[in-house]
């Protein structure tokens, strides 16, 4: 298998990361056979810095060229002063315009040994396993006419989908949770906006197709208390791009933390893989990093852009195994966490147990 993956560590704590999943990847290529290869490029405030433009050419041309696309996270606290179309994070934005990917797909799954973490009772998460589908090209994200006119102090986005962007990613929803526990929960504010009327009505036409996938429509306000109360009760979230954005992050509670979670956007013409964490500027460089929400992501590479299912269930049983084990990087620590590990550690850890468990398998076949 032949992998060429375009590495965009951007900012903060994005570089640590990427470096441990990149690490994980080489690994797997290399116990596999698979020839997998990387290459670097700039985005968000590191490239505004070298270059004068959060996503340079270079960095478009690279990405394009890729089988998929690894993101770190943008966003650095010298730039706040700039308008949002100069910030680092309309790197982050552009580049998933020019991938095309419209489908941002968000697992949050409960890890048994982080039970404890939780500010939830260990009975609320226990076995919690939602996918959120996150419409990621449309919405007020990219809405026009927007504007702040600092002059009349008036300020204004426009939320715009059309029925056929909703079609696209209900569908993917869909056919994901066929695979799953064939359920779909379609989030809105469909009491308030038209934009949101659109989407469950569509959402609905989308699912005669899928006979055997039941849907249900919550508002988002209740459902970001139901996420809280019952998340049990979900199996594929889907929703437009803000919402999605919102309850993502929401859901690194039922994970224990956002440093868990990761990320892969599919349906365009590369897919794009990034943790749901962001820079985390206030802690870039100091090795306390999480890197499993990185590492996750690269799993989630090998399922999507590699077609290696069981090289991604490895790498994700040997991140529980290393949670079960009892090593934590501080934002998965408790009170009673003896030490921590760093970032550098915990990648390492990983590796071991992912290593061991590749040994055990063909200890296994040899027999
Ligand atoms: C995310 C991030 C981004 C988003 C920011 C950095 C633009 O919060 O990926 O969730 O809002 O999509
Ligand atoms: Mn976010």
């Amino acid at each position: 298998m032949k992998l060429n993956i375009a590495v965009l560590a951007g900012d903060g704590i994005g570089p640590e990361v990427t470096h441990e999943a990149t690490k994980i990847l080489k690994a797997v290529a290399e116990f596999g056979g698979h020839d997998f290869t990387f290459t670097p490029a700039l985005i968000g405030g590191v490239a505004i810095t070298a270059e004068g433009t959060p996503l340079p050419q270079k960095t478009i041309d690279i990405s394009l060229a890729s089988d998929a696309v690894l993101l770190g996270a943008v966003g650095d606290n010298k730039f706040n002063a700039l308008p949002p179309n100069e910030r680092p994070e309309s790197g982050l934005l552009q580049i998933r315009q020019h991938l095309g990917g419209f489908a941002n797909l968000r697992p949050c799954l409960a890890f048994a040994a982080l039970s404890e973490n939780s500010p939830l009772r260990p009975e609320v998460t226990k076995d919690v396993n939602i996918l959120f589908v996150r419409e990621l090209l449309g919405g007020l994200y990219f809405g026009e006419p927007r504007e702040w006119n600092k002059t009349t102090g008036r300020a204004f986005n426009t939320m715009v989908y059309t029925r056929d962007e909703v079609v696209r990613v209900a569908k993917i929803a869909f056919e994901l949770a066929r695979k799953r526990k064939k359920k779909v929960t379609q989030v809105d504010k469909a009491n308030v906006l038209e934009c949101s009327q659109l989407w469950r009505a569509t959402t609905d036409e989308v699912a005669k197709d899928f006979p055997d996938v039941t849907v249900e429509h919550q508002l988002v306000d209740s459902m970001a208390i139901h996420l809280m109360n019952r998340p049990r009760d979900f199996d594929v979230v889907l929703t437009e791009n803000l919402f999605g954005d919102i309850l993502s992050d929401e859901s690194g509670v039922i994970s224990g933390s956002l440093g868990m979670l990761p990320s892969a956007t599919i349906g365009g013409k590369v897919n794009l893989y990034e943790p749901v964490h962001g820079s985390a500027p206030d802690i870039a460089g100091q090795g306390k990093a999480n890197p499993l929400g990185a590492i996750l992501t690269a799993a989630m590479i090998l399922r999507h852009s590699a077609d290696l299912e069981a090289e991604a269930l490895a790498v994700e049983a040997a991140v529980a195994e290393i949670l079960e084990a009892g090593h934590r990087t501080p934002d998965i620590a408790r009170g009673d966490t003896k030490a921590t590990v760093t970032t550098t550690q915990m990648g390492k850890l990983v590796h071991e147990a992912l290593a061991q468990a590749i040994d055990r398998e063909q200890a296994m076949h040899a027999v």
